[in-house]
């Protein structure tokens, strides 16, 4: 696999800074204060104990109805957990807090202005703001459980309302990453069968108020052409009763969001008892294929797996501010800015902007002021703050008592400062591994019970029992450093329910290939292939070595080559696109763009320009590749197959291999050349 080789010369640099048996250990302190210090929890998540050990995670929520089946297996591998049990997200994470919390922050926001005030959202506030929108969600709008309802917004505390309003109604939401472009927003729109969508006009991202509303319009025209009609958009403003956008609204399809729901002012909307396996929402991720997967969210089993998680992994406790980096529009902040801090009735902190901006100690000086103790983000965060400012964090007065990394592997080296400088040797760490499909986390330290590995993601969550599989289906005897693909034996409650209208990729791409009898009703049968690869070391942990498919994770977010390819497919000019990923100081993995040109048409900086401006049109900037490299041919096989291992080896500067049974070898050298330059 060309990602896994590169990965392989990671794994050779790590081991040359650090030994496995270099332990870090949590302080007393945080020992003493930690949610989960006792051992056997492990024991009572033992298979012996499965599935009935996950009442200890459902037993944290509000149920309306207990559920008579754990774990329903009848429509393998689309488990139904807690059925027969009825549950609301919304009054799990809103009303049931009032009586004893009434006025505490339930989030605070943090706009990227700094001249402009915090908001402090109580949970008396918060549970206003939901049930008035879910008023109009239902009224104006016109929405009942079990629609689908397509959110593109920035992190805005709305942003979180609307979710929970939804979720009051029964109403799937699918939130779309605000980065994406309006083209993404409408292919989603389409796929899910939405025909509400609610956008924003505008939001600040490094000093900029960035126009948003403009990608409203070219969402709808490209659901209109899948076929799906949006006959409501609800556009929030950044600033109530100003338009910050320059794109007109359309008369009788946008409506400001803000202006209908005072309408809907001191409405009360009953929270719908759901039944367990009722969906909560769709968050589509990329896969080998062109198109995105609708991942579909289960209330009852999500809503436990994050809270149980939030409460043993995060370690929040009540009194506790918990800041969470991510953005809502993707899983991290789904369950662990939105359902699972606020199902605890934690304080959770959302900000708008980048934390490098206006200087590296933005976020430091945020963490200070409202006191944050826990800290979570990704090492693409981490690597970007300690570049542009390593010894900003001693300039300010905070103490984090525990942080977490996610989203890709993250090199000792820069945990090691995470650890020394952002925690000032205080915190706790965890690296946590897990995906959209997952829910919650899959491997990680307890942070109350082991010590922490820089670089290893830890050991298996209680109730998680990975196993490493060869090619073949073998499986790689546990503990022996030995790469192969990390499959999870057995079901759990964060697990996704299907793939939205989609079940047969959802058995195909999750299940398929390492599937002991595709006709078993037993979970035994059915082991979940996350495609990732990993090693685990005597000790127990696992090491999370990256995509073993096509999909690139650039800066912790997953993006499909063959979604670039095909953007990139989309310019007259070119006749053949390659992807792969290259290694990036910064961002981890970036893609490079090999593109040939059909007969007739010359290679100019206006046609890579072109591509890029098209996979930013189509994806979205987030996407963007690189290098674009237009060669004069794409390195082949006999049968015509484009080596993408040969194009990785040149963007990575690695060894080539033996190119001589290619169909046209002299072509390598003419593109490395192009790439590395002579020599
Ligand atoms: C990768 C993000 C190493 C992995 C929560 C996975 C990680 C993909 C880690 C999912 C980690 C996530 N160490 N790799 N701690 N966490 N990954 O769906 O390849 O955006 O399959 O979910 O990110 O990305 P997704």
């Amino acid at each position: 696999m060309d990602d896994q080789e590169i990965l392989e010369t990671s794994e050779a640099e790590i081991a040359v800074h650090w030994k496995e048996e270099d332990y870090i250990h949590p302080s007393n302190t945080f020992i003493a204060q930690a949610n989960m210090t006792d051992p056997t929890i492990y024991d009572r998540f033992s298979l012996d104990n499965f599935p009935e050990c996950f009442k200890e995670y459902a037993d944290l929520l509000d149920w309306y109805q207990y559920w008579h089946t754990t774990l329903d297996t009848s429509d393998a591998p689309c488990w139904k957990w807690f059925v027969g049990g009825k549950i609301n997200a919304s009054h799990n994470c809103v009303d049931r807090h009032l009586t004893q919390h009434k006025n505490k922050a339930a989030l605070i926001y943090v706009p990227e202005p700094e001249n402009e005030a915090h908001a402090v959202v109580t949970y008396q506030e918060l549970y206003i703001r939901v049930n008035e929108t879910a008023a109009m969600l239902r009224d104006f709008a016109g929405l009942k459980a079990g629609d689908r309802v397509t959110i593109h917004m920035p992190m805005v505390p709305e942003l979180p309302v609307v979710m929970l309003a939804c979720a009051r109604l029964g109403v799937i939401h699918s939130v779309v990453f605000a980065g994406f472009s309006g083209q993404a927003c409408g292919e989603r729109i389409a796929d899910s069968g939405s025909r509400v969508l609610i956008s924003m006009d505008a939001y600040y991202r490094s000093g900029n108020l960035l126009e948003h509303k403009d990608k409203v319009d070219a969402a709808v025209a490209v659901a209109a052409a899948e076929g799906q009609t949006v006959d409501k958009v609800l556009v929030y403003r950044r600033y109530p009763g100003q338009y910050s956008a320059k794109t007109p609204m359309v008369e009788g399809r946008d409506y400001f969001a803000d202006e209908i729901v005072s309408d809907y002012a001191g409405s009360r909307v009953d929270p719908v008892p759901l039944p367990a396996e009722h969906p909560l929402f769709l968050m589509y991720t990329s896969g080998t294929t062109g198109r995105p997967k609708g991942c579909q969210h289960g209330v009852g089993g999500y809503l436990s797996y994050v809270a149980g998680t939030s409460k043993f992994v995060q370690d929040i406790h009540p009194e506790d501010v918990y800041w969470c980096m991510a953005d809502i529009g993707w899983i991290t902040g789904h369950s662990y800015i939105v359902y699972g801090p606020l199902s605890l009735g934690a304080t959770s902190v959302m900000f708008e902007g980048v934390p490098t901006y206006p200087d590296a100690g933005r976020a430091w000086r945020i963490a200070e002021r409202l006191d944050v103790n826990i800290f979570h983000t990704a090492p693409t965060t981490i690597r970007m703050l300690r570049k542009a400012g390593p010894d900003e964090p001693a300039k300010y007065n905070y103490h984090f008592k525990h942080m977490t990394t996610v989203g890709e592997p993250i090199e000792p080296e820069v945990w090691l400062w995470y650890h020394k400088v952002v925690g000032k040797g205080e915190a706790a760490i965890v690296d946590t591994w897990w995906q959209t499909e997952t829910g919650g986390f899959l491997c990680s330290t307890m942070p109350g019970l082991h010590p922490m590995k820089p670089g290893s993601a830890g050991p298996a969550m209680p109730g998680i029992h990975p196993v490493i599989y060869d090619e073949d289906g073998n499986e790689v005897p546990p503990g022996t450093q030995k790469a192969g693909n990390i499959c999870i034996r057995n079901p759990w409650p964060g697990i996704f329910q299907t793939i939205w209208g989609d079940r047969d990729r959802f058995v195909r791409t999750y299940f398929e290939k390492y599937c002991k009898n595709p006709e078993s009703k037993d979970w035994r049968d059915w082991p979940y292939f996350p495609g990732d690869g990993a090693l685990q070391a005597a000790d127990g942990y696992f090491r999370i070595l990256g995509r073993v498919d096509d999909v690139i994770n650039v800066a912790g977010h997953r993006l499909g080559t063959k979604e670039l390819e095909s953007a990139a497919l989309t310019v007259e000019e070119i006749a053949e696109a390659a992807v792969v990923p290259v290694a990036d100081d910064l961002r981890g993995r970036v893609p490079d763009m090999y593109v040939s040109l059909k007969p007739g048409f010359d290679a100019s900086e206006e046609v890579s320009n072109k591509v890029t401006r098209s996979i930013e049109t189509i994806i979205g900037k987030i996407a963007r590749p690189k290098h674009v490299y237009i060669v004069p041919d794409m390195p082949k096989t006999r049968s015509g197959k484009i080596m993408r291992r040969v194009l990785s080896a040149i963007s990575n500067t690695m060894e080539i291999g033996d190119v001589t049974t290619l169909a046209n070898p002299e072509v390598v050298e003419e593109v490395r050349v192009m790439v590395q330059g002579e020599g």
